[in-house]
């Protein structure tokens, strides 16, 4: 049984000054950013990542991000970038846009995983930015959840996946955007989406084109983010795949047959990106947003998500939202979450067979 996390508030300077000094001693920091919080160490102390690869149970293949406090301390960090990068960095850095470009010896094999490139970012949340500034170095993070699970949006739900195997949390409050950074590779003047996230790939079209590849066109995994299940509550998850109605109309009829049946009706979750009606054969209803808002679905997601996990549901089904604008990056999360699990009509045909 692990102890419970040290938890302290990331308001204080004096807090994120004793943060720093942990990180600068080789240990592990997790600290909020405005996508999710991270699992910090110093990206240059290679033993202080290996680390965090052990903490997260994270495979040695997964490379990190390393999140700088200017876009000069990321340009020390590449060789040679392109202008691109730079025309991307100017628009949307501070911010969750991370950049994947070849690296210099400065940084440690085991942050990139090997791979002769690193992904940088430097994030707009502040607390984050004076922590890199108190370090003086820039901090290495994967997001601060146990490997494959759901990604953390506040201090608490750090705690719940780590206890006291991390030296410290940062509480910084909810994470205002709530899904991670838009991972893009620049290889050969190219930009390679690797992972849809926080900022809109139509925002980043309008600067550059972006090639989008799908998982089953590429030869190897360019970004482990790319790996089918992640992401995933341990309940099982599964995303609706017609229309809502005709959905709930197959909900009723195989109620109708539980009931004929004997069958216990079984608890389930629901997930909607905004109200609906008769939704009363589920034990628990969230909705994402009043208005079918993606940026406050995004915020609330993965807490949703958690607190589903918590009530011993049987299962839950997550309705969708077009793929455009941060729908983008819910519909990736969702569908990782959801992969390796059964479809809804195999759940209730097993159910009443
Ligand atoms: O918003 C975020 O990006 C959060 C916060 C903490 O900054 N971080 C985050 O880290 O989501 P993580 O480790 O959960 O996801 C990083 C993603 C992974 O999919 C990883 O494979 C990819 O970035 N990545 C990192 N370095 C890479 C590289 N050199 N080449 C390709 N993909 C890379
Ligand atoms: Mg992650």
């Amino acid at each position: 049984m692990t102890e419970p996390a040290r938890i302290i508030s990331a308001e204080s300077d004096a807090n994120l000054n004793e943060a720093a000094e942990i990180l600068r001693a080789g240990g592990i920091v997790a600290f909020p950013t405005e996508t999710v919080y991270g699992l910090g160490a110093d990206a240059l102390n290679a033993k202080a990542v290996a680390r965090v690869f052990e903490v997260k149970k994270r495979p040695s293949f997964d490379p990190l991000i390393v999140h700088v406090q200017s876009p000069e301390e990321a340009l020390r960090l590449w060789h040679q970038p392109p202008k691109i990068a730079e025309a991307l960095i100017k628009k949307f850095w501070p911010g969750p846009l991370t950049l994947v470009c070849q690296k210099t010896s400065l940084v440690p094999d085991i942050v990139t995983a090997g791979l002769p490139t690193v992904a940088i970012r430097m994030p707009s949340n502040l607390l984050a930015q004076k922590l890199i500034k108190n370090l003086g170095s820039p901090i290495a993070a994967p997001s601060a959840n146990l490997f494959g699970y759901t990604s953390a949006t506040t201090a608490q739900a750090v705690a719940e996946d780590f206890g006291d195997s991390i030296d410290l949390i940062l509480d910084g409050g909810a994470a205002s955007i709530g899904i991670e950074s838009t991972v893009i590779k620049i290889e050969n003047n190219q930009c390679f989406l690797l992972r849809p996230g926080g900022i809109c790939l139509e925002e980043i079209e309008k600067i550059v084109p972006v090639m989008v590849q799908k998982i089953a066109s590429l030869q190897v995994i360019s970004s482990p983010g790319q790996l089918e299940s992640h992401y995933a509550p341990w309940t099982p998850l599964a995303v609706i795949e017609k229309d809502f109605r005709d959905f709930l109309k197959e909900v009723e009829d195989y109620h109708a047959r539980c009931l004929e049946k004997e069958i216990a009706w079984p608890r389930l979750g629901l997930i909607l990106f905004r109200p609906k009606s008769s939704t009363h054969l589920f034990e628990s209803v969230e909705v994402l947003s009043a208005s079918g808002d993606s940026r406050e679905a995004a915020s609330k997601i993965f807490h949703v998500l958690r607190k589903l996990d918590k009530m011993n549901l049987d299962f839950i089904v997550a309705d969708r939202i077009e793929e455009t604008g941060l729908g983008l990056a819910i519909m990736d999360r969702l569908g990782k979450a959801a992969s390796g699990h059964q479809k809804i009509k195999c759940y209730f045909e097993n159910l009443i067979r």
